[in-house]
Protein backbone atom coordinates (compact mmCIF):
# COMPACT_ATOMS: atom_id res chain seq x y z
CA UNK A 1 0.00 0.00 0.00
CA UNK A 2 1.19 3.54 -0.55
CA UNK A 3 2.49 5.96 2.12
CA UNK A 4 3.45 9.40 2.20
CA UNK A 5 6.05 10.68 3.54
CA UNK A 6 6.89 13.90 4.71
CA UNK A 7 10.10 15.52 5.70
CA UNK A 8 8.83 18.58 8.48
CA UNK A 9 10.25 22.09 9.21
CA UNK A 10 9.24 23.68 5.73
CA UNK A 11 7.39 26.94 5.69
CA UNK A 12 4.33 26.38 2.77
CA UNK A 13 4.01 29.68 0.54
CA UNK A 14 2.48 30.20 -2.93
CA UNK A 15 -0.91 29.89 -4.58
CA UNK A 16 -3.07 26.26 -3.93
CA UNK A 17 -5.68 25.46 -5.98
CA UNK A 18 -8.98 24.01 -4.42
CA UNK A 19 -10.58 21.65 -6.16
CA UNK A 20 -14.67 20.91 -6.52
CA UNK A 21 -16.52 19.32 -3.06
CA UNK A 22 -16.37 15.88 -2.57
CA UNK A 23 -19.38 16.36 -0.49
CA UNK A 24 -21.18 18.43 -2.52
CA UNK A 25 -20.23 15.93 -5.97
CA UNK A 26 -21.15 13.21 -3.69
CA UNK A 27 -24.76 14.66 -3.68
CA UNK A 28 -24.83 16.29 -7.33
CA UNK A 29 -24.20 13.07 -9.09
CA UNK A 30 -27.72 10.86 -8.17
CA UNK A 31 -29.48 14.00 -9.84
CA UNK A 32 -28.70 12.38 -12.63
CA UNK A 33 -31.10 9.54 -11.99
CA UNK A 34 -34.18 12.33 -11.97
CA UNK A 35 -34.17 13.41 -15.62
CA UNK A 36 -33.55 11.37 -19.07
CA UNK A 37 -31.44 13.91 -20.49
CA UNK A 38 -27.60 14.69 -20.08
CA UNK A 39 -26.45 16.22 -16.80
CA UNK A 40 -23.12 17.50 -16.78
CA UNK A 41 -20.98 18.62 -14.01
CA UNK A 42 -18.13 20.63 -14.10
CA UNK A 43 -14.81 20.97 -11.29
CA UNK A 44 -15.15 17.47 -10.23
CA UNK A 45 -12.60 16.51 -8.49
CA UNK A 46 -10.40 13.55 -9.20
CA UNK A 47 -11.21 11.23 -6.14
CA UNK A 48 -11.95 7.43 -5.37
CA UNK A 49 -15.40 8.56 -4.07
CA UNK A 50 -16.29 10.11 -7.09
CA UNK A 51 -15.03 7.10 -9.09
CA UNK A 52 -17.00 4.51 -6.72
CA UNK A 53 -20.12 6.79 -7.63
CA UNK A 54 -19.78 6.88 -10.86
CA UNK A 55 -18.83 3.39 -11.36
CA UNK A 56 -22.33 3.14 -8.90
CA UNK A 57 -24.27 4.85 -11.63
CA UNK A 58 -22.71 2.82 -13.98
CA UNK A 59 -24.50 -0.14 -12.64
CA UNK A 60 -27.83 1.59 -13.00
CA UNK A 61 -27.16 1.73 -16.63
CA UNK A 62 -26.42 5.30 -16.07
CA UNK A 63 -23.63 6.20 -19.00
CA UNK A 64 -20.94 8.31 -18.31
CA UNK A 65 -18.31 10.40 -20.21
CA UNK A 66 -15.04 12.28 -18.92
CA UNK A 67 -14.36 15.03 -20.90
CA UNK A 68 -10.97 15.34 -22.34
CA UNK A 69 -8.69 17.46 -19.58
CA UNK A 70 -5.49 17.67 -19.25
CA UNK A 71 -3.14 15.79 -16.73
CA UNK A 72 -2.19 18.77 -15.05
CA UNK A 73 -5.58 20.06 -14.65
CA UNK A 74 -7.06 19.44 -11.22
CA UNK A 75 -11.16 18.86 -11.47
CA UNK A 76 -12.63 17.24 -14.68
CA UNK A 77 -16.00 17.59 -16.39
CA UNK A 78 -18.71 14.34 -16.62
CA UNK A 79 -21.87 13.96 -18.47
CA UNK A 80 -24.31 11.30 -17.19
CA UNK A 81 -26.74 10.44 -19.33
CA UNK A 82 -29.79 8.29 -17.67
CA UNK A 83 -31.68 7.74 -20.42
CA UNK A 84 -32.86 4.38 -19.70
CA UNK A 85 -32.50 2.92 -15.94
CA UNK A 86 -31.83 -0.99 -15.98
CA UNK A 87 -31.24 -1.54 -12.05
CA UNK A 88 -32.34 0.09 -9.38
CA UNK A 89 -30.56 -1.87 -6.85
CA UNK A 90 -27.41 -0.73 -5.27
CA UNK A 91 -25.55 -3.48 -4.01
CA UNK A 92 -23.98 -4.03 -0.84
CA UNK A 93 -20.12 -4.85 -2.37
CA UNK A 94 -20.79 -0.93 -3.76
CA UNK A 95 -22.07 0.49 -1.26
CA UNK A 96 -19.82 -1.10 2.01
CA UNK A 97 -17.37 0.86 -0.14
CA UNK A 98 -18.81 3.70 -0.08
CA UNK A 99 -21.53 4.92 2.31
CA UNK A 100 -22.79 8.03 -0.03
CA UNK A 101 -24.27 5.20 -2.12
CA UNK A 102 -27.16 5.84 -0.19
CA UNK A 103 -27.57 9.00 -1.72
CA UNK A 104 -29.09 7.22 -4.75
CA UNK A 105 -32.33 5.67 -2.59
CA UNK A 106 -34.43 9.31 -2.94
CA UNK A 107 -33.65 10.12 -6.72
CA UNK A 108 -34.13 6.67 -7.60
CA UNK A 109 -37.14 6.20 -5.80
CA UNK A 110 -38.86 9.48 -7.69
CA UNK A 111 -37.20 8.25 -10.90
CA UNK A 112 -38.47 4.81 -11.05
CA UNK A 113 -41.39 4.09 -7.98
CA UNK A 114 -39.19 1.75 -6.25
CA UNK A 115 -35.26 1.92 -4.78
CA UNK A 116 -33.05 -0.77 -3.49
CA UNK A 117 -30.21 -0.14 -1.77
CA UNK A 118 -27.58 -1.95 0.60
CA UNK A 119 -27.70 -0.56 4.46
CA UNK A 120 -24.46 1.54 4.45
CA UNK A 121 -23.54 0.15 8.01
CA UNK A 122 -21.13 2.60 10.34
CA UNK A 123 -17.37 3.24 9.63
CA UNK A 124 -14.67 4.36 11.53
CA UNK A 125 -16.14 7.81 12.94
CA UNK A 126 -19.73 6.23 14.19
CA UNK A 127 -22.36 3.29 13.20
CA UNK A 128 -24.02 6.45 11.07
CA UNK A 129 -27.77 5.10 10.76
CA UNK A 130 -30.24 6.12 8.11
CA UNK A 131 -33.45 6.15 9.86
CA UNK A 132 -33.83 10.03 9.21
CA UNK A 133 -33.64 9.51 5.77
CA UNK A 134 -36.58 6.92 6.22
CA UNK A 135 -38.53 8.74 8.27
CA UNK A 136 -38.56 11.68 5.86
CA UNK A 137 -39.43 9.71 2.55
CA UNK A 138 -42.28 7.94 4.60
CA UNK A 139 -43.71 11.48 5.36
CA UNK A 140 -43.40 12.00 1.38
CA UNK A 141 -45.83 8.85 0.63
CA UNK A 142 -42.94 6.14 0.36
CA UNK A 143 -43.18 2.92 1.79
CA UNK A 144 -40.08 1.28 3.22
CA UNK A 145 -39.29 -2.43 3.63
CA UNK A 146 -36.23 -3.41 5.59
CA UNK A 147 -34.72 -6.93 4.62
CA UNK A 148 -31.52 -9.26 4.22
CA UNK A 149 -29.42 -6.00 4.98
CA UNK A 150 -31.20 -3.94 2.49
CA UNK A 151 -33.35 -1.16 2.33
CA UNK A 152 -36.65 -1.16 -0.02
CA UNK A 153 -38.34 2.13 -0.67
CA UNK A 154 -41.94 2.19 -2.75
CA UNK A 155 -44.25 4.94 -4.09
CA UNK A 156 -47.83 4.74 -4.21
CA UNK A 157 -48.77 3.88 -7.92
CA UNK A 158 -48.33 7.37 -10.00
CA UNK A 159 -45.40 8.58 -7.28
CA UNK A 160 -45.09 10.25 -4.24
CA UNK A 161 -47.05 12.77 -3.13
CA UNK A 162 -45.08 15.14 -0.99
CA UNK A 163 -45.82 15.60 2.92
CA UNK A 164 -44.48 17.26 5.83
CA UNK A 165 -41.15 16.35 7.94
CA UNK A 166 -39.35 18.00 10.62
CA UNK A 167 -35.81 16.67 11.42
CA UNK A 168 -35.28 16.03 15.14
CA UNK A 169 -31.66 16.16 14.19
CA UNK A 170 -29.94 18.13 11.45
CA UNK A 171 -28.68 15.56 9.13
CA UNK A 172 -26.78 16.50 5.51
CA UNK A 173 -27.74 13.47 3.74
CA UNK A 174 -31.11 12.80 5.19
CA UNK A 175 -31.77 16.18 4.03
CA UNK A 176 -30.47 15.32 0.40
CA UNK A 177 -32.19 12.19 -0.21
CA UNK A 178 -36.10 14.14 0.90
CA UNK A 179 -34.69 17.03 -1.59
CA UNK A 180 -34.25 14.67 -4.56
CA UNK A 181 -37.29 12.22 -3.99
CA UNK A 182 -39.53 15.60 -3.61
CA UNK A 183 -38.81 17.50 -6.70
CA UNK A 184 -41.08 15.52 -8.67
CA UNK A 185 -43.76 14.36 -6.28
CA UNK A 186 -47.10 14.94 -7.22
CA UNK A 187 -47.72 17.93 -4.61
CA UNK A 188 -45.70 20.16 -2.12
CA UNK A 189 -43.24 18.83 0.40
CA UNK A 190 -41.64 21.31 2.99
CA UNK A 191 -38.52 20.16 5.53
CA UNK A 192 -37.93 22.10 8.58
CA UNK A 193 -34.93 21.66 10.56
CA UNK A 194 -33.60 20.61 7.18
CA UNK A 195 -29.51 20.86 7.22
CA UNK A 196 -28.40 24.24 5.40
CA UNK A 197 -24.83 23.60 4.36
CA UNK A 198 -23.11 24.63 1.41
CA UNK A 199 -23.26 21.51 -0.36
CA UNK A 200 -27.02 21.21 0.22
CA UNK A 201 -27.25 24.99 -1.53
CA UNK A 202 -25.52 23.55 -4.32
CA UNK A 203 -28.34 20.47 -4.52
CA UNK A 204 -30.86 22.91 -4.21
CA UNK A 205 -29.17 25.32 -6.92
CA UNK A 206 -28.85 22.31 -9.48
CA UNK A 207 -32.08 21.11 -8.80
CA UNK A 208 -33.54 24.31 -9.79
CA UNK A 209 -31.09 24.77 -12.80
CA UNK A 210 -32.94 21.25 -14.00
CA UNK A 211 -36.24 22.51 -13.45
CA UNK A 212 -37.33 21.81 -9.32
CA UNK A 213 -39.18 24.72 -7.96
CA UNK A 214 -37.74 25.11 -4.10
CA UNK A 215 -38.00 27.58 -1.92
CA UNK A 216 -36.16 28.61 1.23
CA UNK A 217 -32.28 27.45 -0.07
CA UNK A 218 -30.01 28.36 2.50
CA UNK A 219 -32.65 28.20 5.32
CA UNK A 220 -33.67 24.99 7.74
CA UNK A 221 -37.05 25.04 6.06
CA UNK A 222 -37.36 24.18 2.89
CA UNK A 223 -40.67 23.92 0.70
CA UNK A 224 -40.30 21.70 -2.40
CA UNK A 225 -43.60 22.05 -5.37
CA UNK A 226 -43.45 18.92 -7.18
CA UNK A 227 -43.15 19.34 -11.07
CA UNK A 228 -43.94 16.75 -13.85
CA UNK A 229 -40.37 16.37 -14.56
CA UNK A 230 -36.84 17.88 -14.67
CA UNK A 231 -34.49 18.67 -17.36
CA UNK A 232 -30.95 18.17 -18.44
CA UNK A 233 -28.33 20.94 -16.93
CA UNK A 234 -24.87 21.68 -17.05
CA UNK A 235 -23.42 22.81 -13.45
CA UNK A 236 -20.02 23.48 -11.83
CA UNK A 237 -19.77 21.96 -8.57
CA UNK A 238 -18.67 24.45 -5.78
CA UNK A 239 -15.40 24.80 -4.06
CA UNK A 240 -14.51 22.37 -1.07
CA UNK A 241 -14.42 24.57 1.69
CA UNK A 242 -13.67 21.84 3.56
CA UNK A 243 -10.52 21.07 1.60
CA UNK A 244 -9.51 24.83 1.90
CA UNK A 245 -10.11 24.94 5.80
CA UNK A 246 -7.42 22.08 5.66
CA UNK A 247 -4.52 23.55 3.68
CA UNK A 248 -5.29 26.90 5.69
CA UNK A 249 -4.29 24.83 8.44
CA UNK A 250 -1.26 23.16 6.49
CA UNK A 251 0.04 26.98 5.77
CA UNK A 252 -0.79 28.23 9.67
CA UNK A 253 0.93 25.45 11.33
CA UNK A 254 4.31 25.78 9.25
CA UNK A 255 3.99 29.42 9.64
CA UNK A 256 3.31 30.04 6.13
CA UNK A 257 1.75 32.50 3.84
CA UNK A 258 -0.61 30.60 1.66
CA UNK A 259 -3.59 31.97 -1.04
CA UNK A 260 -6.17 29.41 -1.48
CA UNK A 261 -7.30 29.57 -4.83
CA UNK A 262 -11.15 29.35 -5.68
CA UNK A 263 -11.90 29.33 -2.04
CA UNK A 264 -14.80 30.86 -1.05
CA UNK A 265 -14.80 33.08 2.54
CA UNK A 266 -18.21 33.66 2.96
CA UNK A 267 -18.54 29.26 3.01
CA UNK A 268 -16.32 29.32 5.67
CA UNK A 269 -16.87 31.20 8.44
CA UNK A 270 -16.65 29.26 11.45
CA UNK A 271 -13.15 27.96 10.33
CA UNK A 272 -11.99 31.45 9.55
CA UNK A 273 -13.15 32.68 13.00
CA UNK A 274 -11.50 29.93 14.20
CA UNK A 275 -8.16 30.55 13.23
CA UNK A 276 -8.47 34.04 13.49
CA UNK A 277 -8.87 33.79 17.35
CA UNK A 278 -5.74 31.11 17.07
CA UNK A 279 -3.97 34.04 16.17
CA UNK A 280 -4.16 33.36 12.15
CA UNK A 281 -4.44 36.32 9.33
CA UNK A 282 -7.25 35.13 7.37
CA UNK A 283 -8.21 37.67 4.52
CA UNK A 284 -10.72 37.44 1.60
CA UNK A 285 -9.44 38.16 -2.28
CA UNK A 286 -10.52 38.12 -5.37
CA UNK A 287 -11.06 34.39 -6.19
CA UNK A 288 -9.79 33.38 -3.01
CA UNK A 289 -8.64 33.48 0.26
CA UNK A 290 -4.94 34.42 1.74
CA UNK A 291 -3.64 32.70 5.24
CA UNK A 292 -1.16 33.65 6.87
CA UNK A 293 0.68 33.06 10.05
CA UNK A 294 3.88 35.15 11.58
CA UNK A 295 3.48 34.93 15.18
CA UNK A 296 2.57 32.36 17.82
CA UNK A 297 -0.51 30.64 18.07
CA UNK A 298 -3.36 31.06 20.42
CA UNK A 299 -5.63 28.13 22.33
CA UNK A 300 -9.14 28.21 21.31
CA UNK A 301 -12.68 26.59 22.55
CA UNK A 302 -15.21 25.77 20.46
CA UNK A 303 -17.54 22.83 19.59
CA UNK A 304 -18.40 21.47 16.11
CA UNK A 305 -22.09 22.08 15.31
CA UNK A 306 -24.42 22.02 12.19
CA UNK A 307 -23.41 24.75 9.74
CA UNK A 308 -22.91 27.61 9.74
CA UNK A 309 -21.40 26.06 13.26
CA UNK A 310 -17.71 24.75 13.60
CA UNK A 311 -17.79 21.49 10.64
CA UNK A 312 -17.07 18.54 12.02
CA UNK A 313 -15.01 17.61 8.85
CA UNK A 314 -12.34 20.25 10.13
CA UNK A 315 -12.50 19.13 13.87
CA UNK A 316 -9.11 16.96 13.12
CA UNK A 317 -7.44 19.36 11.38
CA UNK A 318 -7.81 22.51 13.81
CA UNK A 319 -6.63 20.31 16.03
CA UNK A 320 -3.49 19.44 14.60
CA UNK A 321 -2.58 23.07 14.18
CA UNK A 322 -3.74 23.70 17.91
CA UNK A 323 -1.33 20.97 18.72
CA UNK A 324 1.55 23.58 18.51
CA UNK A 325 -0.56 26.43 20.08
CA UNK A 326 0.56 28.28 23.30
CA UNK A 327 -2.06 27.27 26.03
CA UNK A 328 -4.87 24.86 26.35
CA UNK A 329 -7.31 24.62 23.57
CA UNK A 330 -10.86 22.70 24.86
CA UNK A 331 -12.78 20.83 21.52
CA UNK A 332 -16.02 19.12 21.86
CA UNK A 333 -16.83 16.90 19.04
CA UNK A 334 -21.24 17.05 19.07
CA UNK A 335 -21.67 15.14 15.95
CA UNK A 336 -20.33 12.35 15.51
CA UNK A 337 -19.43 9.70 18.34
CA UNK A 338 -15.91 8.52 17.72
CA UNK A 339 -14.09 11.06 15.73
CA UNK A 340 -10.83 11.43 17.83
CA UNK A 341 -9.09 8.74 16.39
CA UNK A 342 -6.19 10.93 15.14
CA UNK A 343 -5.36 11.68 18.75
CA UNK A 344 -3.36 8.69 19.53
CA UNK A 345 -1.56 9.11 16.52
CA UNK A 346 -0.95 12.82 17.33
CA UNK A 347 0.70 12.01 20.38
CA UNK A 348 2.62 10.04 19.25
CA UNK A 349 4.42 12.81 17.39
CA UNK A 350 4.77 14.69 20.41
CA UNK A 351 1.11 16.14 20.90
CA UNK A 352 -0.14 16.27 24.94
CA UNK A 353 -4.12 15.48 23.92
CA UNK A 354 -6.61 14.40 26.33
CA UNK A 355 -9.77 13.02 25.23
CA UNK A 356 -12.90 12.35 27.77
CA UNK A 357 -16.22 11.34 25.71
CA UNK A 358 -16.57 14.30 23.49
CA UNK A 359 -14.43 16.46 24.77
CA UNK A 360 -10.89 17.01 24.14
CA UNK A 361 -8.28 18.89 25.57
CA UNK A 362 -5.47 20.07 23.26
CA UNK A 363 -2.22 21.27 25.66
CA UNK A 364 -0.19 23.29 22.89
CA UNK A 365 3.47 22.12 22.71
CA UNK A 366 6.83 23.36 21.89
CA UNK A 367 7.48 20.66 19.40
CA UNK A 368 6.06 17.55 17.45
CA UNK A 369 8.68 14.91 16.19
CA UNK A 370 8.01 12.63 12.89
CA UNK A 371 6.80 9.36 13.07
CA UNK A 372 5.34 6.78 11.54
CA UNK A 373 1.94 7.23 11.58
CA UNK A 374 -1.34 4.88 10.20
CA UNK A 375 -4.56 6.91 9.22
CA UNK A 376 -7.72 5.61 10.25
CA UNK A 377 -10.22 7.82 8.58
CA UNK A 378 -10.06 10.40 5.90
CA UNK A 379 -9.93 13.75 8.00
CA UNK A 380 -7.92 12.39 10.76
CA UNK A 381 -4.90 11.25 8.24
CA UNK A 382 -5.55 14.75 6.82
CA UNK A 383 -4.65 16.15 10.38
CA UNK A 384 -1.68 13.50 10.24
CA UNK A 385 -0.28 15.04 7.25
CA UNK A 386 -0.63 18.63 8.84
CA UNK A 387 1.44 17.58 11.95
CA UNK A 388 3.87 16.06 9.68
CA UNK A 389 4.51 19.30 7.74
CA UNK A 390 5.40 21.19 11.28
CA UNK A 391 6.97 18.37 12.80
CA UNK A 392 11.04 18.07 13.26
CA UNK A 393 12.21 15.36 11.26
CA UNK A 394 10.36 12.65 8.97
CA UNK A 395 6.74 11.54 9.20
CA UNK A 396 5.34 8.29 6.98
CA UNK A 397 1.69 8.25 7.16
CA UNK A 398 -0.02 5.12 6.15
CA UNK A 399 -3.23 3.26 4.96
CA UNK A 400 -3.58 6.08 2.18
CA UNK A 401 -6.95 5.18 1.11
CA UNK A 402 -8.52 7.03 3.49
CA UNK A 403 -6.50 10.16 2.38
CA UNK A 404 -7.54 9.50 -1.47
CA UNK A 405 -10.80 9.60 -1.06
CA UNK A 406 -11.47 13.35 -0.07
CA UNK A 407 -7.80 15.23 -1.25
CA UNK A 408 -6.87 15.10 -4.81
CA UNK A 409 -3.25 15.18 -5.43
CA UNK A 410 -2.46 16.37 -2.36
CA UNK A 411 1.32 15.70 -2.24
CA UNK A 412 1.18 17.57 -5.75
CA UNK A 413 -0.74 20.57 -4.58
CA UNK A 414 1.75 20.65 -1.13
CA UNK A 415 4.72 19.95 -3.03
CA UNK A 416 3.51 23.90 -4.56
CA UNK A 417 3.60 25.76 -1.61
CA UNK A 418 7.31 24.00 -0.57
CA UNK A 419 6.36 21.37 1.28
CA UNK A 420 9.04 18.53 0.86
CA UNK A 421 6.79 15.71 0.55
CA UNK A 422 6.45 12.24 -1.82
CA UNK A 423 4.38 9.00 -2.13
CA UNK A 424 6.06 5.86 -2.00
CA UNK A 425 4.07 3.18 -3.69
CA UNK A 426 3.74 -0.53 -2.45
CA UNK A 427 5.04 -1.40 1.02
C1 LIG B 1 -22.28 14.26 5.70
O1 LIG B 1 -22.42 12.98 6.26
C2 LIG B 1 -20.86 14.32 5.16
N1 LIG B 1 -20.68 13.32 4.12
C3 LIG B 1 -19.86 14.09 6.29
O2 LIG B 1 -18.55 14.26 5.76
C4 LIG B 1 -20.09 15.16 7.37
O3 LIG B 1 -19.24 14.89 8.46
C5 LIG B 1 -21.55 15.13 7.84
O4 LIG B 1 -22.44 15.29 6.70
C6 LIG B 1 -21.87 16.24 8.83
O5 LIG B 1 -21.58 17.48 8.27
C7 LIG B 1 -21.13 13.58 2.86
O6 LIG B 1 -21.71 14.61 2.59
C8 LIG B 1 -20.89 12.50 1.83
P1 LIG B 1 -25.36 13.63 8.85
P2 LIG B 1 -23.90 12.47 6.71
O7 LIG B 1 -26.51 12.83 8.35
O8 LIG B 1 -24.92 13.00 5.80
C9 LIG B 1 -26.91 11.38 12.75
C10 LIG B 1 -16.30 13.71 5.40
O9 LIG B 1 -15.34 13.63 6.18
N2 LIG B 1 -27.87 10.74 11.85
O10 LIG B 1 -25.45 15.11 8.80
O11 LIG B 1 -23.83 11.00 6.91
C11 LIG B 1 -25.48 10.92 12.47
O12 LIG B 1 -25.20 9.72 13.16
C12 LIG B 1 -17.64 13.13 5.79
O13 LIG B 1 -16.27 14.30 4.28
C13 LIG B 1 -28.87 9.96 12.38
O14 LIG B 1 -28.96 9.77 13.59
O15 LIG B 1 -24.03 13.17 8.14
C14 LIG B 1 -24.67 12.08 12.98
O16 LIG B 1 -24.54 11.95 14.39
C15 LIG B 1 -17.60 12.43 7.14
N3 LIG B 1 -29.78 9.38 11.54
C16 LIG B 1 -25.55 13.30 12.69
O17 LIG B 1 -26.87 12.78 12.49
C17 LIG B 1 -29.72 9.57 10.17
O18 LIG B 1 -30.59 9.04 9.45
C18 LIG B 1 -25.15 14.09 11.45
O19 LIG B 1 -25.06 13.16 10.38
C19 LIG B 1 -28.68 10.37 9.65
C20 LIG B 1 -27.78 10.96 10.50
Amino acid sequence: MDKIIIEGGKRLSGTIPVSGAKNAALTLLPCALLTDEPLTLRNLPRLADIDGFQHLMNQFGVSTTIAGSRPEDFGRVMTLAATRITNSVAPYELVRKMRASILVLGPMLARMGEATVSLPGGCAIGNRPIDLHLKALEAFGAHIELAAGYVKAIAPDGGLPGGRYSFPVVSVGATENALMAAVTARGKSTLHNAAREPEIVDLCNLLAAMGAEIEGIGTSDLTIHGVPRLHGATYRVMSDRIEAGSYACAAAITGGDVFLKHAVIEEMEATVQALRDAGVHVEPRPDGVQVAADGPLRAVTLSTAPYPGFATDMQAQLMALLCRAEGASVLTETIFENRYMHVPELNRMGAHIETSGRTAIVHGVPRLTGAEVMATDLRASMSLVIAGLAAEGETQVHRLYHLDRGYERLEEKLALLGAQIERLGGD
